[in-house]
């Protein structure tokens, strides 16, 4: 309306251990109720003292945070207890959480200084997603689930024996709620909310990029900043769950095909998906939603028939490698911290 006013700048704080489309809702929400959304993460070292150990580094998850779209500001190192003086050194009104109890070791609110100046309001907190069940996802891979890739090839769910997930399962409880079977209920609403509706604009370079996504990593992140700086509109391919357990075999994905879009939508570099995406870079893929000027190669480069699924854009002269950055993580990567580190959990 043309009158000055004073920007609402909100906080949120967070462990942020393998972010997922979860986090992203409570950061969407929160900025919702801002103009700027300053984001506070804590460190590997607070976490521990307080929850218990992460699977992400706090270089990992910063980087995380600081690639979704909602946030403007990341502060490191944010201690777990939030304090007034904490919201006033970075200029913030009030502080979000979603409306589940966050508690000190000893039990204390976290959120109890800043409930009591009222300088606290609460967001929705997103049903059938949470780090723990997403650990309990990956835990359902036995150790040689590596080995055994091509023999479950055709078996989208793995059944594991009760003794294989002895020692898996977290603290004394038997029933442990590790399931690969996602308890996500996608709408298209959501989907809608985590969208941008922008188009490209005229002369705009239109570059494509394919992948699984699955449990949405820095790796993926730093891919798709790379491939967007590769033009001006990223347009990101998501395949589906079948093309994903056809080439990876196992129990992967082990996120839905609805849960990774909703992870890729909320990365910033992203302008708009593909939902399931054919793992050949086809003609369609590059006319039927925009133009594409440039593919990306990001993917093994034999589909399951052997073929190269980048033999089109190679031919039109429009497919592009990039130069590996040398630090990238895999989402096997993480499937193996967690194994290795299962006692702790
Ligand atoms: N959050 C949410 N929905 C989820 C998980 C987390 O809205 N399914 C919100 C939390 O309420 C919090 C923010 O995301 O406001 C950061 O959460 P975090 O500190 O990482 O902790 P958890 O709540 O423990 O998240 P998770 O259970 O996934 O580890």
């Amino acid at each position: 309306d043309g009158k000055l006013r004073k920007p609402v700048v909100v906080w949120v704080d967070g462990c942020f251990d393998m972010m997922h489309y979860g986090h992203a809702n409570a950061l969407r929400q929160a900025k919702a109720m801002a103009d700027i959304l300053v984001v506070g993460v804590h460190s590997d070292a607070e976490i521990l003292v307080n929850k218990g150990p992460t699977v992400m580094k706090e270089q990992e998850r910063y980087a995380a945070v600081a690639a979704c779209k909602w946030v403007d500001v990341v502060v490191p190192d944010a201690p777990y207890f939030t304090t007034l003086q904490v919201l006033d050194k970075f200029h913030c009104d009030f502080c979000v959480h979603g409306d589940d109890i966050t508690t000190l070791a000893d039990g204390t609110d976290c959120y109890q200084e800043v409930k009591d100046a009222n300088r606290y309001r609460e967001c929705k907190r997103t049903q059938g997603v949470s780090t723990t069940e997403l650990v309990g996802r990956m835990l359902l891979m036995t150790k040689d689930h590596h080995k055994r890739r091509s023999s479950l090839a055709q078996s989208p769910i793995t059944h594991f024996k009760s003794e294989e997930l002895e020692g898996f399962s977290s603290g004394a409880s038997k029933s442990a709620p590790y399931t690969t079977i996602s308890h996500f209920l996608p709408t298209s609403r959501r989907i809608v909310q985590f969208s941008e509706g922008r188009e490209p604009m005229p002369g705009d370079k239109v570059v494509y990029v394919d992948g699984d996504f699955d449990l949405f990593h820095v790796g993926h992140i730093e891919l798709l900043r790379a491939a967007k700086a590769q033009g001006d509109y990223l347009l990101v391919g998501v395949h589906d769950d079948q093309t994903v357990n056809a080439i990876k075999g196992s129990n992967f994905p082990l996120m839905n095909l609805h849960e990774r879009v909703l992870s890729v939508l909320a990365c910033r570099f992203v302008d708009e998906v593909v939902i399931g995406a054919p793992f050949k870079v086809t003609k369609e893929v590059l006319e039927k939603v925009y133009k594409v000027d440039v593919v990306v190669v990001a993917k093994p480069e034999h589909d399951i028939d052997g073929a190269d699924p980048y033999a089109l854009p190679r031919a039109m002269g429009i497919a592009v490698k990039l130069p590996a950055s040398g630090r990238e993580l895999t989402t096997d990567d993480i499937i193996w911290r967690i194994i290795e580190q299962r006692k702790l959990y």
